[in-house]
C-alpha cells in the first residue's frame, strides 16, 4: 500500500506524534538533547620516561603517555574540538602512604608545566586527585589496622590529599577533582587550596563514587588494583541512591563546585535525581568497562561502534549531566565533525 492510502477515520488516532517525525530537519528543531565536543573530558595516562606510547590491551585507542607524547596527544586531540583533560599518573615508585604523589617533580606535576607550556590556556586540565596510583597496596589513602583488618585511614588520609591538590595546583592545574570517596575531603581540600591562595580553582568531587565493577580496565591503565580486599568501606554500594543525594549534598556544603557520578551508564536514575535536586553541573564519567563493552562488541561486528556510543553518550547528557568524562571523545569529536 502507498502511505495514505488507507482512508483516515476522523476520530483515530487523537493525537499524532509521528507527524514530528516525518521530516529529517523537523526532527532536527525539536531535538531535546546535543551532544558537543564541548562537554567532553578526555582521560589521559602519563608515565615516566620519553617516547612512551603503550596501548592499553583493554582500551583500544587510549595509551599510557609519557610527559612528551602527552603534549603531542592533547595537541591532536585539541585539534579535533577537544579542551578538556582529566589526567591520571602512573608514578616512578610506590609506597606505602603513596609520597610520590606529592613531590614537586611528581609525573602529574611535570605534565602539568609541559602541558601549560605547550599548549597555554587552550586547554582545561582537571587532576584527579586519589592516593591508590602511587601506594604500594593499592588503597586509596593510607592504612590503618580496623580490628585486625587493614583499612583506609580517613582523617590520616585528608591532609596529604590536600597536600596533593596544593601541589597540582601550583603546577598549573585548573580544576581539582578528589576521586577517593573520603569523609570531609572536599573541606580539606578546599581549605587547602585557599590557604595556599588557590581560591579560585574549582573542585569537581567524584562525589557519588560506586564500587563498582565496571573499573576494570582502569585499574590496568592506571596500575592501580587494591593490592587485598576491595574499596567497598569507602566508594559506595551499587544498591543505593538516597545515599548519593546524601554524598552530593555533604560535598556541596563543604564548597564543592560540580560533582559528579561515577559509574554513567548504569547509573543514570543517579545522575537525574541529583541535577533535579541540586540544579548545580553534573559531570558523568562513562568509565573504562563502558567504554571497553562498546569497543569489544564493535570489534566482533555485535553492535555499530558509532551509533551505540552516540546513543550511549546522548542518554547520559539527557539524564541530566552537563560533561561527560569518556575515553569515546577522540571518536565522538571526529563523527560529530565528519556531522
Ligand atoms: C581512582 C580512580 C578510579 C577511576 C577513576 N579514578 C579507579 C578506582 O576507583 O578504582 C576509574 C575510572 C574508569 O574506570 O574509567 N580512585
Ligand atoms: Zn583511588
Amino acid at each position: 500500500p502507498i502511505c495514505g492510502d488507507t482512508p483516515p477515520s476522523t476520530t483515530f488516532p487523537v493525537a499524532r506524534p509521528r507527524r514530528l517525525r516525518y521530516n529529517p530537519l523537523v526532527r532536527e528543531l525539536v531535538r531535546e538533547t546535543e551532544l558537543s565536543a564541548h562537554d567532553l573530558i578526555l582521560p589521559l595516562f602519563v608515565r615516566p620516561g620519553a617516547g612512551v606510547r603503550q596501548e592499553i590491551g583493554s582500551m583500544p585507542g587510549n595509551f599510557q603517555l609519557s610527559p612528551d607524547t602527552l603534549v603531542d596527544e592533547v595537541g591532536a586531540a585539541r585539534d579535533l574540538g577537544i579542551k578538556a583533560f582529566i589526567l591520571f599518573g602512573i608514578p616512578e615508585f610506590k609506597d606505602a602512604t603513596g609520597s610520590s604523589a606529592l613531590k614537586d617533580e611528581g609525573i602529574v606535576q611535570q605534565s602539568l608545566r609541559a602541558l601549560r607550556k605547550a599548549h597555554g590556556s587552550n586547554v582545561l586540565l582537571i587532576t584527579d586527585e586519589c592516593f591508590c596510583e602511587y601506594t604500594d597496596h593499592g588503597h586509596c589513602g593510607i592504612l590503618c589496622d580496623r580490628g585486625g583488618i587493614l583499612d583506609v585511614d580517613n582523617d590520616a588520609t585528608l591532609p596529604i590529599l590536600a597536600q596533593q591538590c596544593v601541589s597540582h595546583a601550583k603546577a598549573g592545574a585548573d580544576v581539582i577533582a578528589p576521586s577517593g570517596m573520603m569523609d570531609g575531603m572536599v573541606r580539606a581540600i578546599r581549605t587547602g587550596l585557599d590557604d595556599a591562595g588557590f581560591q579560585n580553582v574549582p573542585i569537581l568531587s567524584y562525589a557519588a563514587k560506586y564500587a563498582s565493577g565496571f573499573y576494570g580496565p582502569f585499574r590496568e591503565a592506571a596500575e592501580s588494583p587494591p593490592s587485598f580486599g576491595d574499596r567497598n568501606t569507602y566508594q559506595m554500594d551499587p544498591a543505593n541512591g538516597d545515599e548519593a543525594l546524601k554524598e552530593v549534598a555533604i560535598d556541596l556544603a563543604e564548597g564543592a563546585d560540580m560533582i559528579m557520578v561515577k559509574p554513567a551508564l548504569s547509573y543514570l536514575d543517579i545522575i537525574r535525581r541529583v541535577k533535579e535536586r541540586f540544579q548545580v553541573p553534573v559531570a558523568a564519567y562513562n568509565v573504562s568497562g563502558e567504554f571497553a563493552m562498546v569497543k569489544a562488541a564493535a570489534q566482533k561486528g555485535w553492535i555499530d561502534e558509532r551509533r551505540v556510543t552516540l546513543e550511549i553518550l546522548t542518554s547520559i547528557r539527557r539524564a541530566g549531566s552537563d560533561m561527560i568524562l569518556t575515553y569515546h571523545a577522540r571518536d565522538v569529536a571526529k563523527w560529530l565533525r565528519a556531522g
